[in-house]
């Protein structure tokens, strides 16, 4: 393969990435943009997801552009012609299993020479990846990044046809591309954008200068796919967004927001509605009483804390107190008694102390939540908090972590216990791993509960009643 970039080799740059203009994000109809097709004939494909949702969103729009080019999804890894890793770059350990598993497609590549790999998502927008791929991985031949997935077609072209490598990583993120293609993962459940980008700038977080601006999908659009996925058959939708509370803010030609949002989407014939994530500085009171109208919106809240203490709230810059965040709290209990909170944490933020610890312990016992991903502080190049003075050692952060994560399992214990002896409804999602007369599915509330049942449930929403609490799940009997 011939080793020069003549067409496309644009490099992203961090600095660039931190910029925010104040002009409207237009949008545009994919369609404008594809004209090749059909050169993916006779090839097949496969995708590696290694991000948070809105990666997985991406991916089955990347699917989606590839079938449209007549690319089939290989069974087997090591079979497919063309294989994509759709990253993440989060915190280091994300990052590592990337390279990780670059270095093992290696073998693939030369027993494929017409092998193309490539790599999108995350962390092409961060340039020291780039260089690093420059510099020590060959064996990549197309690099693409969050802005531009919309031009996948031209890049495979050049690629394929002209056997040409292709970098292209923008800084800045473009337009707002509708139409896109998608092939989803389920047939029930769906991811649905309502913004992309973030402008909160967390100071350890990365994911402002990968993502770009924030911009708000037009509400007629979202309202649209929901009405399609509808017609499909689909039965739940999981709105997505960096901060959904922020939903709208950038219209400049009229006020709409989250609430309004969820307003207009629980008139709507889907059963139910879930959304993610939630920013605490954001989330209104009258989003909280949309919620309590109940109906399709669904009783399960990820709200992340990040910590407990002001100070530390203060460097993270969350822009919120422990005090607001506990105010917030009590007003979703209040509105919606039956309400399942879950959270994030971060320990060993630069700085932190064992008091701001301890203070962030005592905010998990009072807010009686139900789950929390839990993190240690992972550096990320570019971003303010890699540069603040940190004296911890990794093994000291790691207590930490693992104290902070027996408080947060009693929770998720204490979360499925409520529901023993109830009878709830669960959305049957398919077979248990284990044994194929056991059906599983999610609750209102997200719970996974395993009971016995036919195949043909799934799909469908069914009443169980919970005979057993466990504590990452429950068991329970179909009520007939
Ligand atoms: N937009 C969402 C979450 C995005 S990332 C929000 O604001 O909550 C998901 C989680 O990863 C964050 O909530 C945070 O807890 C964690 N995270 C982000 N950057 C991190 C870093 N540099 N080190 C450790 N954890 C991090
Ligand atoms: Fe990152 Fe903060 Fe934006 Fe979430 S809100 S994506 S943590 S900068
Ligand atoms: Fe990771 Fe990018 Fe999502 S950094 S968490 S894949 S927005």
């Amino acid at each position: 393969m011939a080793k020069d970039y003549t067409k496309y080799f644009v490099k992203p740059s961090i600095k660039d990435a931190r910029k925010r203009k104040s002009t409207d994000t237009a949008t545009i109809d994919f369609n404008e943009y594809f004209t090749i097709k059909g050169f993916g004939k006779g090839k097949t494909y496969k995708i590696e997801t290694f991000g948070c949702q809105g990666n997985e969103a991406d991916t089955e729009k990347i699917r989606g552009i590839l079938e449209a080019l007549d690319f089939t999804e290989s069974e087997k890894l090591e079979h497919a012609d063309l294989i994509l890793l759709n990253t993440c770059a989060i915190r280091e350990n994300a990052e590592n299993r990337v390279f990780g598993e670059l270095g093992r497609l290696k073998k693939y590549k030369r027993n494929n020479p017409e092998l193309i790999l490539g790599v999108c998502g995350c962390m092409p927008q961060e340039e020291k990846v780039v260089d690093h791929i420059l510099k020590k991985i060959p064996h990549v031949d197309l690099v693409f990044g969050t802005h531009n997935i919309y031009k996948l077609p031209e890049y495979l072209e050049t690629v394929i046809l002209s056997k040409e490598r292709v970098i292209e990583v923008f800084s800045e993120e473009g337009s707002i591309i509708e139409n896109m293609p998608k092939i989803r993962e389920s047939t029930r459940k769906a991811w649905v954008s309502i913004m992309y980008g973030c402008d909160e700038f967390c100071t350890y977080c990365i994911v402002p200068y990968t993502r770009g601006k924030e911009r708000s999908r037009d509400k007629d659009h979202i309202i649209h796919e929901i009405k399609e996925l509808i017609k499909l058959g689909y039965k739940e939708v999981t709105l997505l967004g960096q901060n959904v509370n922020s939903y709208g803010r950038d219209f400049t030609d009229k006020k709409y927001t989250f609430s309004n949002l969820l307003e207009e989407l629980n008139t709507l014939e889907i059963e139910r509605i879930r959304f993610t994530t939630s920013h605490p500085k954001d989330f209104d009171l009258e989003t909280v009483k949309v919620l309590a109208k109940k109906g399709n919106l669904m009783p399960y809240i990820h709200l992340p804390v990040q910590s407990g203490s002001n100070e530390v709230l203060k460097k993270m810059n969350r822009k919120y107190t422990k005090e607001d965040y506990l105010e917030l709290v009590a007003n979703i209990y209040k509105y919606i008694p039956n309400a399942s909170l879950t959270t994030d944490i971060i320990v060993g933020f630069p700085g932190e102390t064992d008091e701001q610890f301890e203070e962030t312990l005592d905010l998990v016992r009072k807010c009686r939540f139900e789950g929390a991903y839990t993190f240690v502080f992972s550096a990320r190049e570019g971003t303010p908090a890699a540069k603040f003075e940190d004296n911890m050692s990794l093994d000291e952060k790691k207590q930490r972590l693992y104290k902070l994560n027996k408080i947060v399992n009693d929770g998720y214990q204490v979360g499925t216990n409520r529901f023993e002896g109830k009878i709830v409804k669960v959305l049957v999602d398919g077979v248990s791993k284990n044994n194929d007369s056991i059906i599983a599915g999610y609750t209102e509330n997200n719970k996974l509960v395993n009971f016995k049942g036919d195949k043909s449930l799934i799909g469908t929403i069914v009443e169980v009643e919970v005979t057993e609490a466990k504590t990452w799940h429950m068991i329970g009997k179909l009520v007939e």
